[in-house]
């Protein structure tokens, strides 16, 4: 029997590890993607020792053309991706004139348009084998993220993006599911700046299981969106209930650097 193929980009740290380990054991054939391609050969091992099999490509999707390359690549080499996992990204927190401009335009690259690409790239054969996307956003999506407002836009597109496709292929077959995580410990906390850990919405954090079981739950269920944490949850929905002028300045006080 052939076995499912799940395409995890973002691999080599944090979530999309876990998350591609956790699938791996099950079995599975797992695509491991990001730009450290030493980690994710030590990842195939461990995939590999578990029972799944996996293969290592290594893209940098911060690349305009990137995701082409990845579609490419993965044709090449004989692979009918079954689940893509759009879960690559990384944010900044910190005044915004303070940014790099190649910074500010590197996330999106990363955070939006390759998602966007790879999702366009793999729909076709995703549709045809009655597959998913997995899209990791963030509770950053529903409401504007003061010091981090570049990655919040970015989070905001991929909330909006997966709930609509969604919303469009529901009845033909194709899963499409956004999770939503709120402040995780991974590396990517300290790579967002030195005063995240300050910032009074960084006090409580998930940790990297619970986001993975909220991911291998949003794999199996047909809804569109999954916040990971009733707290996050609640605050996600009071979010959409309070004057939009209101809802940013709360953010601005939860977000400041500290
Ligand atoms: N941690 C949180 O608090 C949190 C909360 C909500 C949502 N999220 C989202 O969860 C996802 C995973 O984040 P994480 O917390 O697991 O962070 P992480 O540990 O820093 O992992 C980020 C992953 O993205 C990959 N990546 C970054 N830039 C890339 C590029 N230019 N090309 C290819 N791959 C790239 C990294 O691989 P390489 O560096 O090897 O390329 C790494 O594998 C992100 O989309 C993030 O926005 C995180």
């Amino acid at each position: 029997m052939k076995r499912h193929t799940t395409l995890v980009t973002g691999a080599s740290s944090g979530i999309g590890e876990a998350l591609a380990l956790a699938l791996g054991a099950r079995a599975a054939h797992i695509v491991l993607v990001a730009r450290s391609v030493e980690r994710l050969q030590a990842l195939k091992r461990r995939i590999e020792d578990a029972g799944g099999s996996a293969t290592v490509i290594g893209s940098d999707l911060a690349e305009p053309g990137a995701a082409q390359r990845l579609h490419e690549d993965v044709r090449r080499q004989g692979l009918e991706v079954d689940t893509l996992v759009n879960n690559a990204g990384f944010g900044y927190h910190g005044l915004f004139e303070a940014e790099p401009v190649e910074h500010l335009l590197a996330q999106i690259q990363v955070n939006v348009v390759a998602l966007a690409e790879l999702t366009r790239l793999f729909v076709p054969s995703l549709l045809a084998r009655r597959g998913t996307v997995l899209n990791i956003a963030s509770t950053a999506a529903f409401q504007p993220a003061p010091f981090m407002s570049t990655y919040g836009a970015t989070k905001a597109f991929v909330l909006s993006f997966t709930e609509a496709l969604w919303a469009e292929y529901r009845e033909r077959g194709l899963r499409v599911a956004a999770v939503c995580p709120g402040p995780v410990e991974t590396p990517f906390i300290d790579a967002m700046g030195s005063g995240v850990r300050g910032a009074p919405l960084f006090r409580n954090m998930l940790s990297v299981d619970e986001v993975v079981q909220a991911c291998l739950a949003a794999l199996e269920s047909s809804s569109p969106t999954r916040v990971v944490g009733w707290r996050n949850g609640l605050a996600a929905q009071s979010a959409r209930l309070s004057p939009r002028a209101l809802t940013a300045r709360i953010s601005a006080g939860l977000l400041r650097p500290r």
